[in-house]
Parts: C-alpha cells; structure tokens; sequence
C-alpha cells in the first residue's frame, strides 16, 4: 500500500490513470431521505449562525487529515499544470442545509464548507463575481438566504452545466448517477471535477427510464482524458461524509496540446 494518503488511478485504455488504496464506499443518502424544506423565510438570525457554522467547518476542514490530504494534491497536481487557472466552481446535488433529518443537514453543511474552502480558499475562485455557482433542486428559502450571505450564485436545473467551463472546479457530493451522467456532464471538460468514485466502471443507478447506453458513453468520453485520484484518508469528524469521493483531473496532455494549439494561434498572428 501506498504510503501517501492518495493513490492515482490509471485506466486502462487511452489515456486515463487507476489505481486503488483502500475500498471507500459512497455513503449516498436515499432520495426518500430528502426532506422538503420550510417554505417560510429564515429569520436573519438563522443566516448568521448559518455563516458562522460555514466558517467555523471551513476552518476545521482546512486543518483536518482529510483536508491537508486533498490540499496536498491540489498543490501537487497544480503544479504540474502551471498555465491551469480555476476562474469558477460549480457544485451540484448538495443537499438542502434545512432538511429535517439533523444527520443530513449536517452533511450538506460540511459538503458546502468543503466546496468553498476548496474553490476560494485552496483554488482563489473569487466568491464575489457569479463565478461559484450552486444547484439542486432541494434548496428551499434557507439556503437561498445562506447563498445569497456568502455571495454564491444559485441556478435552477438545468443550468448548472452551462456553467462549467474548463476553466472549472466541478463537485458533485454524491449527485445520482443518472443525473450526473445525463445532465450535468454531457459536453462538459472541467479542468478538476470531485465526485463518486470509479466513474469509468459505471457503477451507478439508473433511473427507469434511463438511456443506459448514452450514460456508458458519457462516462467514456469524460474518462478518456482524466486522471482519478482517491483520497484513501478519512474525514476525522464524519468519513462517511466524505468516503467515496475521487478527485478527476483533466490529463496533462490534453491541457499540453491545447496550450499548443493556442500558442500557435497566437504566433500566426
Ligand atoms: C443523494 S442526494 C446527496 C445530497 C448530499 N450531497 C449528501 O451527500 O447528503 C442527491 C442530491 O442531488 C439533488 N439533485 C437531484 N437532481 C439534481 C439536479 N438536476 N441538479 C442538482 N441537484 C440535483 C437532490 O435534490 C439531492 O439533494
């Protein structure tokens, strides 16, 4: 085993990379689960203990095992891409921070502190111009008070996917597969997207009226210039939160050969 507390993986045709460190099992909450929210505006109260309790887990993520293992690729993998600029983050399917079951809201919390601390703390996303971008069709009063407090620009289905540019940091906490695969990644070519592991072995469900055949070929295509990383150590305050999540690096030698391109366009003229 290895003996750092990531393991890239390589795949097995083209150009994509595998390996795997230890089994992590996605803990994915059932859609039955899924409370609808209150309908009621949130008192401005909630809103500041809300911030607080995002900036508090942002902080502790930052310092936690987890979060140094994840800090620590990010910097490794960024530096083997230096022209790679991350000008956006989108995350999709994380959960109403108001759902009434207390376990669940607790995972959409530290899912949104992750997202944040990720995309403007460890990638520079600037918070404050659009550019990080939030949608799941669970978010009710609350978290549209809490986004609109952290300047995060919340879009309705399906536009999310327009917002992903390769430019982009793309999470996915445990988004239904079908969804991922029909309606978020199509076209799409995130320079990083964080989501379910083992992507390229089409482990998720369909729905029952899914195009299984455009999902296997959706995945295909998005795997056949990534590198996946798992991140094999634990999330001290709740690995279920967490476990099962891989990190999808576009390859190197795609970004290479489109910095070619764009240098030999700028050179003729
Ligand atoms: C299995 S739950 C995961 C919730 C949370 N990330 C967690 O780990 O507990 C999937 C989430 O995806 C959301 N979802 C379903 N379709 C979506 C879509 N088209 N765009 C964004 N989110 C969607 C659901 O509302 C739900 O909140």
């Amino acid at each position: 085993m290895s003996e750092e507390p990531w393991t890239t993986v390589t795949p097995r045709k083209s150009r994509s990379k595998r390996t795997h460190a230890k089994p992590a099992t996605a803990t994915i909450a059932p859609p039955t689960a899924l409370s609808t929210p209150s309908p009621r505006p949130p008192s401005p109260t909630t809103t500041q203990q809300l911030l607080v309790t995002v900036a508090t887990h942002r902080t502790h993520f930052a310092r936690s095992a987890y979060g140094a293992a994840l800090a620590a690729v990010l910097s490794r993998e960024r530096a083997r891409r230096p022209g790679t600029v991350f000008a956006r983050a989108v995350c999709v399917g994380l959960g109403s921070v108001a759902r009434d079951e207390p376990a669940l809201r607790r995972r959409s919390l530290w899912q949104l502190a992750a997202f944040l601390e990720v995309a403007v703390g460890m990638l520079g996303v600037c918070c404050s111009g659009g550019d990080v971008v939030v949608q799941d069709p669970a978010f009710g009063a609350v978290d549209c008070a809490l986004f609109e407090a952290l300047g995060v620009r919340v879009v309705r289905v399906p536009r999310a996917r327009e917002c992903v540019s390769r430019e982009c940091f793309l999470f996915a906490p445990f988004l239904e597969g079908a969804v991922l695969l029909e309606s978020v990644l199509p076209g799409t070519d995130p320079a990083l997207y964080i989501g379910c592991e083992d992507l390229a072995e089409m482990k998720y469900q369909p729905f029952p009226e899914s195009n299984v055949e455009r999902m296997r070929e959706v995945a295909r295509e998005f795997m056949a210039n990534r590198t996946e990383v798992k991140i094999t150590e634990e999330f001290e305050v709740d690995k279920h939160i967490f476990a099962g999540l891989s990190m999808y690096w576009r390859s190197l030698e795609d970004d290479e050969s489109k910095e070619t391109i764009d240098d030999s366009a700028n050179d003729s003229s």
